[in-house]
């Protein structure tokens, strides 16, 4: 096993897979935003990935000789899904610092090894879940946790600002596929407010969801699913996305005994009881009455350093021992939340978490085997990034 090296004063970074995020994160390095990281080697299976970079860098067509160079202190795995496994437990197993795209894995029994392999807590292993760095988001986890809300009772996600045409689905082999991607907006979009959800709500103990399979598009995996949760004190949540739909809402709605926040079209309004819902429903006297409500605006200006954020946080966890905005481990909640969301779908059930990984395990490789969908790939030019997430 490689050896960490003495106290660290810049971090050689490599990216493995350098296609659209792998090159929007490498501009970022490139553009000096990452302070105390220098990128000394990439690699991508299809060499030509790699040509617009001539030879600033080390170039690998096989990621464990990347790990393996002795010239990277950290990785950025910026692959399809399945491979975030692969690659995630090669890197945590010969030291090396790991930065993993979301989804964490494919599937929580994939997530279960690729966490068992990060048995060196020296090793800094972190995803990309960089919707977390989004002041709206922030201040909402600060006045759920500080109780200002008082008990959660309700919450609603529409989130249907993830349109794709179906040239965003052509343009990748692996992608919107069963056995290249894994699933659709479940996996590949949604990571990002599936994470949100666990991190400001926890997990729910129930799952039931009605998922669309190419509902919109020429594509054999979700894309457009209508899920009811139930949380253990009994709040229960709807969970709404697709990416058919245009004009999409992101409305995130909580409601709680002091009042009820949303946080939609860069806002966070907090319409608030001045006394609790629960308190006014037992002592009124009146027949209509509702309580007093004042309406707070709650700053929260921008959304927040994002990519830049999360790989800066990873530096400086690795040279500083700056605690994780988003440890790997938690990458678990998010893809059990999503596929349950799919397990119930097709076995048209109301699935109690936690989820039993091997069976979904079992059910996905069965929708592999049974896979009967022509996919055409089509030239698409690279992308801008900065559109691809959505904005709270
Ligand atoms: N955090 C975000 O905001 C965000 C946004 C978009 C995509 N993503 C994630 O980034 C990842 C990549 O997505 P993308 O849109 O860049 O895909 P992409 O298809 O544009 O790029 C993937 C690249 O990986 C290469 N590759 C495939 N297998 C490899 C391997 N074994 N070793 C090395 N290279 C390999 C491919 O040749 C390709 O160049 C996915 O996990 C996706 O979900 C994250």
């Amino acid at each position: 096993m490689k050896k960490q090296a003495k106290k660290l004063t810049e971090v050689r970074i490599g990216v493995i897979g350098v296609g659209n995020m792998g090159t929007s994160h490498i501009a970022n390095i490139e553009r000096g935003l990452i302070k105390r990281a220098r990128l000394t080697a990439i690699c991508d299976i299809v060499p030509s990935k790699m040509d617009r970079y001539g030879d600033k860098y080390l170039k690998f067509t096989d990621s464990r000789a990347l790990i393996r160079s002795g010239e990277v202190d950290a990785v950025m795995v910026e692959t399809p899904h399945y491979d975030h496994t692969t690659i995630g437990i090669d890197a945590l197993t010969q030291g090396i610092h790991t930065l993993v795209e979301k989804p964490i894995s494919v599937h929580k029994a994939d997530c279960e090894r690729l966490i068992a392999a990060h048995k060196d807590k020296k090793v800094v292993f972190s995803a990309m879940f960089n919707q977390r760095t989004d002041p709206h988001y922030i201040k909402l986890r600060e006045i759920i946790k500080s109780g200002q809300l008082g008990e959660i009772t309700r919450v609603n996600w529409i989130i249907t600002t993830w349109f794709r045409p179906q040239a965003y689905y052509d343009g990748g082999g692996w992608r919107a596929t069963w056995k290249g991607e894994g699933g659709g907006v479940l996996l590949n979009q949604c990571p990002h407010q599936l994470d949100l959800m666990q991190w400001l709500f926890g997990m729910p103990k129930k799952v039931r969801a009605f998922v669309g399979i190419g509902k919109y598009h020429n594509i054999e995996v979700d894309d457009m699913v209508t899920a009811y949760l139930e949380y253990p004190n009994g709040a229960t949540g709807v969970f709404v996305t697709t990416t058919g739909e245009a004009p999409g809402t992101n409305r995130l709605e909580v409601c709680g005994d002091r009042g009820k926040i949303v946080v939609e079209d860069g806002k966070i309004t907090w319409t608030r009881n001045t006394v609790g819902q629960k308190e006014f429903l037992q002592t009124a006297q009146s027949m209509f009455g509702t309580p007093e409500t004042w309406k707070i605006e709650i700053p929260a200006n921008g959304n927040g350093p994002q990519h830049v954020g999360i790989l800066q946080n990873f530096v400086d966890a690795i040279l500083d021992g700056t605690p994780l905005i988003a440890p790997a481990e938690e990458g678990i909640n998010s893809v059990e939340l999503g596929t349950s969301m799919l397990f119930s779908s097709f076995k048209d059930k109301t699935v109690e978490l936690p989820l039993d990984g091997k069976a979904y395990e079992k059910m996905l490789k069965g929708l592999i085997k049974n896979s009967t969908f022509k996919k055409t790939v089509k030239e698409v030019k690279m992308a801008d990034m900065s559109a691809s997430f959505t904005k709270a």
